[in-house]
């Protein structure tokens, strides 16, 4: 057998256990979610202090997302919406993620927004409750996974003190210790003037890096790299720095084709990886370049949660939009882009982007 040939089996068996193990994994989600969803709904209502009864209507999300898991609230949400009486209201799950800073404090539309996290990463103009334009989107991995990764390859988790926290907030940790500027990480996409994210270039230099500090430090199995801050510090500007592009190019295109208010623009930044503040702060020096201000959700409605979804609901049910006429007939969608995809007009107008400073030194 050629070499070429057996490494090309070794691949395939390799892949085939990762279909496995994620098959098992997509089971054992809707095993839990059907485990829990009825005690989950109960103790929303006893906490509330209501019954199902006392409802308007009952929001669910059915796009996009895990077939297996979704199935399970869509099922769950007909029974109720059977025994209440309710109206049925379908939520897209980025819709929801995009508007939950509404919950938080008064955001008119039109707005930008940036979604980022662990299974998502995109730009949108929001519009109206359920308009929304798609100005760029992820094309490979998404940013929590480059820092789940990253912080994985790092062994993080062997330092007590991130032995329990996810890896982005691990990163974000040890990063303030180090220098951004010790390793230089690749810039993505710069030419491809449009919206996109790519994080496996990032994410791969990142991992090249680990493997040969690793070997020129001499670093055992099992120890972190003793300038493991430097690497989180460099990884996280190289992510910093992509982000700031994109939503960089989102403005000067809304501005070019009046998508967004003159005065009183605001970027929403939304999903697990929003709550990483010095990502937030650079996002902040891009925006004050165009008179735009950033909001955030608190990190408890900035990652995955229920209560953005009842607000979308609401949200819903307050402008009578997309109620579902006959519940019978809704149906899962578990991939579903958000909104009107105008990415490949971003990328025809190929907006040049002026510099700007993301860092104080
Ligand atoms: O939105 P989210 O809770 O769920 C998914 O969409 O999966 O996002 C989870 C992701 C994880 O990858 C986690 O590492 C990342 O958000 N994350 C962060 C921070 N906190 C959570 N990434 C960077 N900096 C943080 N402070
Ligand atoms: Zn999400």
């Amino acid at each position: 057998m050629t070499l070429g040939l057996q490494w090309w089996i070794t691949m395939a068996t390799s892949l085939e256990k990762l279909c496995t193990i994620k098959q098992k994994l997509t089971f054992m989600a809707r095993d839990l979610h059907k485990q829990h969803i009825e005690s989950v709904v109960n103790e929303a209502l006893s906490s509330a202090n209501v019954n199902l009864q006392d409802l308007d209507a009952v929001a669910v999300t059915v796009k996009p997302g895990l077939a297996l898991s979704l199935r399970v609230g869509l099922d769950y949400a007909l029974k109720l919406v059977e025994k209440s009486g309710k109206p049925l209201i379908p939520i897209h799950h980025m819709e929801a993620h995009a508007l939950t800073a509404r919950m938080i404090q008064r955001i008119d539309f039109p707005f930008l927004v940036l979604l980022v996290s662990g299974g998502h990463c995109l730009l949108a103009v929001a519009r109206g409750v359920s308009d929304f334009l798609l100005l760029g989107h992820g094309m490979d991995d998404s940013p929590g996974d480059a820092f789940d990764k990253t912080a994985r390859q790092l062994k993080l988790k062997n330092l007590p003190q991130f032995a329990e926290v996810p890896g982005g907030v691990a990163i974000e940790t040890l990063a303030k210790l180090g220098n951004p500027k010790a390793f230089a990480f690749p810039h993505v996409l710069t030419q491809t003037p449009n919206c996109h994210f790519s994080f496996a270039g990032i994410k791969f230099a990142a991992k090249r890096l680990i493997e040969s500090e690793e070997i020129s430090q001499d670093v055992s199995a099992s120890s972190v790299l003793p300038n493991a801050a430097d690497v989180c510090a460099s990884f996280q500007f190289g992510v910093l720095q992509h982000l700031a592009k994109r939503v960089q190019r989102g403005l000067l295109f809304c501005e070019l084709k009046g998508l967004l208010p003159e005065t009183n623009k605001t970027l929403v930044v939304s999903g697990g990886v929003a709550s990483n503040k010095f990502l937030r702060a650079g996002l902040v020096k891009v925006c004050d370049k165009y008179s735009c201000k950033v909001v955030c959700p608190p990190p408890k409605l900035c990652t995955d949660n229920g209560i953005m979804i009842a607000w979308n609901g609401m949200e819903k049910l307050l402008s009578q939009e997309d109620f579902a006429q006959d519940p019978e007939n809704v149906d899962i969608q578990p991939r579903c882009p958000l909104g009107v995809d105008i990415s490949e007009e971003v990328s025809n107008t190929a907006l040049k982007l002026p510099r700007i400073k993301l860092l104080d030194t």
